[in-house]
């Protein structure tokens, strides 16, 4: 596999390049991305996708496309202007890099695009394989328009997989290092009543589907999650219990909302999401199973 990958220099990005033999690496900054994965990337090239299509040479020789690169969701408040950069940096940058795309005269095969399980906005109860119908909030608006100007590829003869990627837990970022610090002082909990469907996937598994999606001949969207989905209270239990730390304080949504704002709505939903397609592809998960996660990613190192 050829590859190029956009977004390398975030959480995920590390973890999948470690997988590829030195891709091509699409950033807005060159500097940093050659001091922070240099030594796992081959060309690196600048783009911002807010700006344009990439360069004409990006893709010279690559048959497979990993797009990864969006504005953080889940920092800030949720400004409107961060809304605005949330939404356009997927839309707006997925667009140009079709665009890109269809310059080629010789194009890639596959286009592996992220997407997040936030496509099905808050379900309750309800089993959520990838034919589940998509939610109506802003999460889930962003969601779907991401999903169809990476489809627009089909056209051009590209497979394109949609990875509706859950909540990606692994060390040194992401979303488990921002609730370690009230576990770690004893005053962890379940967010609200804790009853909500939780859809994670360790890092490791989700950077392997990533390259199954690839490899594996996956065309559409695929829920990238872990197989056993879990509720919150169950994530605070089986995290408090790997910190060998108390997990009973329940945090608000009054709380967050004040501290996180509009985005604190986002902890709350529920979303039992089943990855039907991984399953059904034989991809075979490594860490299915929250304690077996959390210990090989807080365990310190023997
Ligand atoms: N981590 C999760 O829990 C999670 C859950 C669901 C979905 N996802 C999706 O999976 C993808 C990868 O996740 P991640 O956690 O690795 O993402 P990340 O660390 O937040 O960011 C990935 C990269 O996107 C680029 N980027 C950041 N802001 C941008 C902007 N305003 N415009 C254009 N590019 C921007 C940056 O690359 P350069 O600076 O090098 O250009 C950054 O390193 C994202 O699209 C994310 O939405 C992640």
């Amino acid at each position: 596999m050829t590859a190029l990958v956009t977004g390398a220099t975030g959480f995920l990005g590390p973890r999948l390049l470690r997988l590829l033999d030195r891709p091509v690496v699409l950033t807005r900054n060159p500097d940093r991305a050659r001091s922070r994965i240099g030594h796992l990337a081959g060309r690196i090239i600048a783009w911002d996708p807010l700006q344009g299509p990439p360069g004409a040479t990006a893709f010279d020789g690559v048959d497979t496309v990993f797009h990864l690169a969006g504005e953080s969701v889940a920092e800030g408040r949720w400004s409107a202007a961060q809304k605005q950069r949330i939404r356009d940096s997927r839309v707006v940058g997925t667009r140009h890099l079709v665009q890109g795309i269809a310059q080629m005269s010789s194009r890639p095969a596959t286009l592996v695009s992220a997407s997040a399980v936030g496509y099905y906005g808050n379900r309750g109860e309800e089993e959520l394989t990838e034919s589940a119908t998509p939610g109506h909030d802003f999460l889930a608006e962003v969601c779907v328009a991401w999903e169809q100007e990476a489809l627009a590829a089909r056209s051009l003869g590209v497979r394109v997989a949609t990875a509706r990627t859950g909540i990606v837990l692994g060390s040194g970022g992401g979303a488990l290092e921002r609730m370690l610090l009230p576990f770690r002082l004893g005053a962890g909990g379940p967010l609200g009543n804790g009853r909500q469907w939780m859809p994670w996937i360790h890092v490791a598994d989700l950077a392997r589907l990533y390259i199954h999606a690839a490899t594996a001949g996956i065309d559409g969207p695929l829920n990238a999650v872990s197989p056993e989905p879990l509720r919150n209270l169950e994530f605070t239990r089986a995290l408090g219990k790997q910190l060998h730390r108390p997990a009973f304080m329940p945090a608000p949504y009054i709380g967050l909302r004040v501290l996180f704002g509009e985005f604190a709505r986002v902890l709350f939903d529920s979303q039992r999401v089943i990855p039907r397609v991984a399953i059904e592809s034989g991809f075979v998960y490594q860490y299915p199973d929250i304690a077996v996660a959390l210990k090989a990613i807080l365990a310190p190192a023997a």
